[in-house]
């Protein structure tokens, strides 16, 4: 109220002229504005109503009031009234326009009644006010713009110009604020809708509602007013993303999950709840691999899942909110399939060749292969292998395809055929692996020669044996095969003396049988050679050759043929005369006799089949000698018949008789004389003669033979030094091996150590085969012939020839073995002659 008080001098000031109209209109009146402080001087009334100050209090004035409550006293010593107590114009008269109190003053002495008005006049004291401090209204998200909405309108219990004059809304986009004036002069406000609302933007918009008075200063109340703003399904499910992606492992185990779609429906309630589902005319393979939580929108697996057939799926979703009418949203997934290395390499053998040729060259293409798998990147790429022991390598070519060619040298004989075992193993980790084993075989060429079981082959044939019959087979083998391991045999040509050795035997082509043509006579033939060849069909072709050592075995085809007493006198009949005188022991004659063949086969000897007088006479087993058993007596018959059996040792036995004559003479003394010459037509008296010459002349030879050693010797010795060459003298005239004027032929056994010399009558030379003689300076015998020794030759041979072409007064052989015979020089000296026979008799091929 203080603030009033201004307000109250300006009053004060124009009262007088209020007074003025009181007392024109004989009722007084004053105007105060309401809401004075106690005591504020409203008018002096004494003066305004006549009376003498001094008399008032003497004169009891009083007020009195129609409503009971005293707001007024009067200051008699001044004749003033005051207010007394507080008036609120709106407490008195509420919204009236005017408001009187009226009062009245009676005064006593002479009693005097007076009527007095007061008018209180309004202060802006009142601000204007809502009743509902917050409102809120409701509005639907698709109101059109226009529309209206009425608010409270505001109170304000002053009245006039204090009273409410105007609205106003707070700045905002949505809104505007009209004003409505009623009949009765109120003023309502009105919201009107500027611009559609968008609940999903703002659902709740706060206006301010303003209501101002005219006063002055003026007063304003407000009011919140919450704008609701109602949901609408205007919004469609709208996906995070329009394209969602995602990886997943193709072993991955259905009930996985793959990814989760989201999506958004900015409306609420049913129309914001949202459901997924596979789009429409999604493919049945999609929908049997994978499944759609609808109220997740979690894409699970429901199937199994291969890279290989399928690396990429992709399908769409939908999702639908449950507004009516339900809106749907689109995305796109896309579950790219990641690889496990789950397939195992294959190897795949595009061409082979097989047979390959054993002599193909190194780098030669087999086979070309190549490698498999349908898993990707790493667990794709294959590596081939092949076993090092083996004579291939791969060579890789372009991605994954390889060549398998040779890398060594292959033989078929050693391996017909290769089981090459080829690995394949990719670099997934862990990596797969497989194998593939191919079938190389090899194909023959003809490269080995046919061997023959043996480098050469000894053959033992009996003479005499049937023309035609098989003297041998041969084999050779081939390591070859096919035609190049088809033998056929065949016989090189050779000479056997001087004639081709096909005419002595043919060859089975075939199987390698050799036939004789002809029977062999070991005594004309002993040994001869075949070289044979074995030669394949390849082409070309191979041979190699052999040789077949065809050594014939003496048969006992020969009968012993007696030499001594000469056969040629026919009729076996000889007649050797001997003297009555002769005493025991007494060498009658000697019968030799030889056999063609060799060994036991010529192993003679002799037996007395037939006597006249068995008493009388002995033969000797082995030298064929006949002694008289005891002296011949007076009674014995002059002629004396004996028939001697002669025998070898073979088998079968081959046998030749003699019949011997034996004179006996009486006065005949000398000896048989005729045995000293083998011609036994020779006559007695010369026989002395001829047995002087040979002593001489041995005597001479051997003397000639000292010297010329002597000589010899010193120049060996000398040449010796400087060439080591040997000695030995060929004779020049080689051919010429068989000397008749010398007998004397000395077999010698060259297989070991000297065992004994056989000595053969000259005549025999034409069947054996002769050796050119090699003669040691040193021997006296020059003319000897050395012949090819006899394994089986018996030493008793040789005495009995011996005897039989010498005297037993020359040579004395009582030994059968050269060791115990009394000629120690010759011992010697045949030692040293077989050691040059066998320097010598090497190039024996030359005869
Ligand atoms: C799927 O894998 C590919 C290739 O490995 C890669 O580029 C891509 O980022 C991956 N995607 C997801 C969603 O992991
Ligand atoms: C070779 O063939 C001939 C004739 O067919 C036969 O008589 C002979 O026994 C065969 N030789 C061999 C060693 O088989
Ligand atoms: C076999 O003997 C023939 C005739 O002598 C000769 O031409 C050939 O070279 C010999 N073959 C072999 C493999 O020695």
């Amino acid at each position: 109220m203080r603030t009033k008080l201004p307000t109250w001098r300006t009053l004060s000031w124009w009262h007088p002229f209020f007074l003025l109209w009181s007392t024109i209109d004989a009722q007084t009146r004053y105007s105060i504005p309401e809401e004075l402080k106690p005591g504020a001087v409203v008018g002096n009334i004494a003066k305004d109503l006549g009376l003498v100050v001094s008399e008032l209090y003497r004169r009891d004035l009083r007020i009195t009031s129609e409503a009971g409550k005293q707001f007024f006293n009067v200051d008699l010593g001044k004749g003033e009234l005051v207010v007394a107590d507080r008036i609120d114009r709106e407490d008195l008269c509420g919204q009236r326009a005017s408001c009187l109190l009226p009062l009245e003053l009676v005064i006593n002495n002479p009693l005097q009644l007076h009527r007095i008005e007061i008018e209180i006049l309004d202060t802006n004291d009142n601000s204007p006010v809502f009743t509902t401090k917050e409102k809120v209204v409701k509005i639907a998200e698709l109101v059109n713009p226009g529309a209206r909405f009425p608010l409270e309108a505001a109170q304000d219990p002053d009245v006039g110009i204090n009273s409410v004059r105007s609205y106003l809304l707070n700045k905002n986009e949505h809104f505007k604020l009209s004003v409505k004036n009623q009949k009765d002069g109120r003023k309502t406000p009105e919201l009107v809708l500027e611009k559609p609302l968008d609940r999903e933007r703002l659902p709740v918009h706060n206006l301010i509602l303003t209501a101002v008075d005219g006063g002055d200063p003026v007063r304003s109340g407000t009011s919140d007013i919450t704008v609701i703003v109602l949901d609408n399904n205007d919004n469609a499910p709208q996906f995070e993303r329009n394209v969602y992606e995602a990886n997943v492992s193709e072993n991955v185990t259905p009930g996985s999950e793959v990814l989760r779609v989201k999506a958004t429906d900015q409306d609420e309630g049913l129309n914001g709840e949202i459901e997924y589902f596979f789009a429409e005319l999604t493919a049945d393979l999609i929908m049997s691999l994978f499944d759609i939580e609808s109220s997740t929108g979690s894409i699970i697996v429901k199937g199994v899942l291969d890279r290989e057939n399928n690396a990429l799926h992709r399908f769409d979703v939908t999702a639908k909110d449950k507004g009516n009418p339900e809106m749907d949203g689109h995305c796109s997934v896309e579950v790219r399939v990641t690889d496990i290395n789950d397939n195992i390499p294959e190897i795949i053998v595009t061409s082979l060749t097989s047979p390959v040729p054993e002599d193909s060259v190194l780098g030669t293409v087999i086979a070309l292969i190549s490698a498999k798998d349908p898993d990707s990147g790493e667990n794709g790429k294959v590596t081939l292998t092949v076993s090092s022991d083996s004579p291939f390598k791969l060579n890789p070519s372009v991605s994954n395809h390889y060549s398998l060619v040779t890398n060594g040298k292959l033989d078929r004989e050693t391996y017909s055929h290769y089981n090459v075992k080829i690995s394949a193993a990719d670099s997934g980790k862990p990596a797969l692996r497989s194998d593939k084993t191919i079938l190389v075989e090899l194909l023959d060429t003809n490269d080995n020669a046919p061997v023959f079981s043996q480098n050469s082959y000894n053959v033992y044939l009996k003479e005499n044996g049937v023309p035609g019959s098989i003297l041998f087979s041969v084999s050779a083998s081939d390591l070859d095969s096919g035609e190049n391991a088809k033998i056929s045999y065949s016989i090189l040509d050779s000479k056997v003396h001087d004639v081709s050795v096909s005419s002595y035997v043919y060859m089975n082509s075939e199987n390698g049988s050799i036939y004789s043509m002809h029977s062999f006579d070991y005594e004309k033939l002993k040994v001869f050679e075949i070289h044979v060849q074995a030669k394949d069909q390849g082409s070309p072709s191979l041979s190699s050759n052999a040789t077949v050592h065809v050594f014939i075995l003496d048969q006992n085809d020969n009968a012993p043929a007696v030499i001594y007493p000469s056969s040629a006198a026919l009729g076996s009949l000889s007649h050797q005369r001997m003297p009555r005188s002769a005493k025991a022991g007494h060498l009658v004659t000697k019968v030799t006799a030889v056999d063609a063949d060799s060994g036991h086969n010529a192993w003679i000897s002799y037996r007395l089949a037939e006597a006249t007088d068995a008493s009388l006479f002995t033969v000797s087993l082995y030298t064929g000698e006949v002694r008289t058993k005891r002296a011949v007596s007076e009674q014995d018959d002059s002629s004396q018949r004996l028939i001697l059996e002669i025998k070898d040792d073979g088998e079968p036995l081959q046998s030749a008789t003699v019949t011997v004559s034996i004179l006996l003479e009486d006065a005949l003394h000398e000896p048989i004389s005729e045995l000293r010459h083998h011609k036994a037509s020779e006559p007695s008296k010369k026989t002395g003669r001829i047995t002087l010459y040979l002593i001489l002349s041995l005597a001479s030879v051997s003397v000639l033979s000292l010297l010329t050693f002597v000589i010899l010797a010193v120049k060996c010795m000398r040449n010796s030094r400087s060439s080591g060459s040997c000695c030995c003298m060929r004779r020049s005239d080689s051919d010429d091996y068989k000397n008749p004027n010398r007998n004397l032929q000395i077999q010698l056994n060259t297989d070991g150590p000297i065992k004994y010399v056989e000595v053969l009558g000259g005549d025999m030379m034409s069947q054996s085969q002769s050796f050119r003689s090699c003669m040691s300076p040193m021997s006296e015998y020059s003319d000897f012939t050395l012949i090819k020794p006899s394994s089986t030759t018996d030493f008793k041979e040789v005495i009995s020839v011996l005897d039989a072409s010498l005297p037993d007064s020359t040579w004395t052989f009582e030994s059968q073995q050269v060791k115990e015979l009394q000629l120690c020089p010759e011992t010697v000296f045949l030692a040293k002659l077989r050691a040059r026979y066998e320097r010598c008799s090497r190039p024996r091929e030359d005869l």
